[in-house]
Order: C-alpha cells, then structure tokens, then sequence
C-alpha cells in the first residue's frame, strides 16, 4: 500500500512556528513519526510540501494511480481552496484530512473546511499524532475497501 502525505502552506515552519499550537515537532519529527507507523502497517510514504495552492493541485491531480490513499493537511487553503476540493474530487484517490489544532475550537473562519466534505474523514486537535490516527484510518478504510 502507498500513502502519500500532502501539506500545505507554512507547515514547513513546524517546531518554530507557534509552538503553543502547533506543537514543537518539525515537520519532519511527524514524517519520521509516520514512517515508524507505516513500517508497522506495510505502507510506503512519500510526502509532499508546498506553500503554493498550484502545486498542491497538481501533485494530487498526479496521484491517480500513483497512491492508494492521501493523507491532507492543507493548512490556511483548507478555508478557502475550492481547486483543492476540486483536485480531491477529481484525483478520486480516498484522503484523510488532518489538522494539528482543533480547528473547531478557533477563530471562525477556521470552523469551515473546504475539503472536508469530499474527504474520507477529518481528524484534528491530536497534534503530530493527528497525522498517525489519520493514517490508521485510512489504512482501515482502504483495507475494508479491498476486500
Ligand atoms: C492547520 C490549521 C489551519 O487553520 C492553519 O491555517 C494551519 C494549520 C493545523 O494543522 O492545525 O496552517 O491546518
């Protein structure tokens, strides 16, 4: 099985960037984290960052046929990328979304997600371990699917 890891804008400043939110693991602390728990489950990982909405696209207009599942965090773009959605939908590739914070339990405007609605699930507030309770899931529902 292979998963492939999407995030989004200023993830990439993860361990410095609002810690007291966003937890002091870097974001490649959580892809090691991952790795560890793919190992476990048989699933290969490859990851992708950017802070540019086009390249998130376009990554996962190339999955199709690539990946057996998407785990997203699409950071800010999770409020406001209709292309995002549109890419999910297209890709037809079953995605998690993850968040690091309760998105629910702050400002507003971060209560609404654009993608969740065509995502497999969404799980957040778990810091880092958001990411390892996605890809559990994920995995499950990819196997449930199989058989
Ligand atoms: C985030 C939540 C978003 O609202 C925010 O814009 C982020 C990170 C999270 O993981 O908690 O950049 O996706």
């Amino acid at each position: 099985m292979r998963i492939l890891v999407v995030n989004g804008p200023n993830l990439n400043l993860l361990g410095k960037r609002e810690p007291g939110i966003y937890g002091a693991d870097s974001l490649d602390d959580i892809m090691k984290r991952l790795a560890i728990r793919g190992r476990e489950l048989g699933v290969d990982i490859e990851s992708f960052q950017s802070n540019d909405e086009g390249a998130l696209v376009s990554r996962i207009g190339e999955s199709a046929g690539r990946c057996d599942g998407i785990i997203l965090n699409p950071a800010a773009y999770t409020h406001t990328s209709v292309a995002l959605r549109d890419a999910i939908q297209a890709a037809g590739v079953p995605c998690v979304e993850v968040h690091l914070s309760n998105i629910h339990a702050r400002e507003e405007f971060r209560h609404r997600s654009m993608t969740a609605g065509v995502c497999v699930g969404q799980i957040c507030g778990f810091g880092a371990t958001s990411y390892v309770l996605g890809m559990d899931g994920l995995v499950e529902f990819l196997k449930r699917k199989k058989a």
